[in-house]
């Protein structure tokens, strides 16, 4: 008896933005992009799609799937590194929006983990109180935090956002575990300065601006590696094979990274989602679109063990299994 998934939701934004789109807004090439990337567009928030405004429609689906009312809810956890303010947090907004008047709501700041820190708490909150139903979500307008000059950061990213209701289950089925990591060492290899300090003792030296940056060849190694490394820890730690694997869905960083990956863990590509060529990277929003793109698709049938891992600023990673 466990933590299962008891429905999924996502919401994208509309305006799509192509590779060749970007040709005429920063230095690239289509080509390069597609090549060294695998993403041939993503998707950018407009009006009406801030980051809690696709929070909140990725949960609606997620709770009417779930046969959930907003009512029934006791926590609200968003993972996100793109709100629109910095306070309220996104899932105060989102707990509004909902009308959750009975759960409790913060956000989450674990860069693409967002969201499997966030379904590693559902599950630790839901295993001390078996009534708990719990609302994950990933949400990112990264858009608004990139530098649009910056070839090396700005083709990569997209908006959208993810959502899950975990409940307690009976059965054998639910969450196996999770083997979650962090190493605040590494941070100059990809962090996003805070707004400037309205203190002029707290300025902080070198702040360029609230975007993304990144050493790519850096966090590509590490990425690669340390996602290898949590996987392989949580599959001998919960005894369970690779074989027995019916589904793996990764965190959506980039198509070089995962073939990378999937070629170490030595797992058929047939047994992993991948949407990254039509989103690009969406952060923490990238699992939960996954997994529910999986699940409207019919692809997960119910006592199947689905492997998810992610890495992303901090550096964060992890791995988490499931039975669904
Ligand atoms: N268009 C055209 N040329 C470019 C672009 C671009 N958008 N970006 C970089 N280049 C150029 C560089 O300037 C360089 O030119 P030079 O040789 O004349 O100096 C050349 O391409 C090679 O640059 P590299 O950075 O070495 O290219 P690389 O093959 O490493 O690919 C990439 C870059 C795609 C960023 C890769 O390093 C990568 O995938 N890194 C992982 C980054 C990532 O996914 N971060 C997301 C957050 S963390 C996460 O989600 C896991």
């Amino acid at each position: 008896m466990g933590t299962v998934v008891l429905g999924t939701g996502s919401c994208l934004p509309e305006r799509v933005l192509t590779n060749v789109e970007l040709e005429s807004i920063v230095e690239t090439s289509a080509d390069w992009i597609q090549s060294r990337t695998g993403i041939e567009a993503r998707r950018i928030g407009g009006e009406g799609e801030k980051t809690y405004q696709l929070a909140t429609e990725a949960a609606r689906k997620a709770l009417s799937a779930a046969g959930v009312a907003a009512e029934e809810l006791g926590l609200i956890v968003v993972g996100t590194i793109s709100s629109h303010m910095l306070m309220p947090s996104t899932a105060c907004f989102v707990q509004t929006e909902l009308g959750a008047k009975n759960a409790f709501a913060y956000d989450l700041n674990a860069a693409c983990s967002g969201f499997l820190y966030g379904m590693d708490l559902a599950d630790k909150y839901i295993r001390a109180d078996h009534t708990m139903k719990v609302l994950v979500i990933g949400a990112e307008t990264l858009s608004s935090r990139l530098n649009w000059q910056d070839r090396n950061t700005c083709i990569l990213f997209g908006d959208g956002a993810g959502a899950a209701v975990f409940g307690h289950s009976d059965s054998d089925r639910g969450i196996i575990g999770s083997n979650m990591f962090s190493d605040g060492s590494l941070w100059q290899l990809l962090y996003m300065h805070a707004p400037e300090s309205c203190n002029p003792d707290l300025l902080v030296e070198g702040n360029t601006g609230a975007y993304i940056q990144m050493e790519g060849r850096e966090v590509f190694k590490h990425a690669v590696r340390a996602m290898e490394d949590s996987v392989r820890g949580l599959l001998e730690r919960e005894g369970i094979s690779r074989d027995s694997l019916n589904l793996v869905i990764p965190h959506q960083a980039n198509m070089r990274i995962l073939t990378n990956l999937i070629d170490r863990l030595e797992i058929p590509m047939s047994k992993v989602f991948i949407n990254v060529a039509k989103y690009g990277n969406t952060s923490a929003a990238s699992i939960p679109i996954a997994l529910d793109e999986a699940n409207m698709s019919g692809l997960i049938a119910q006592g199947d063990t689905i492997l998810f891992c992610s890495f992303g600023g901090g550096f964060t990673w992890g791995a988490t299994l499931i039975k669904w």
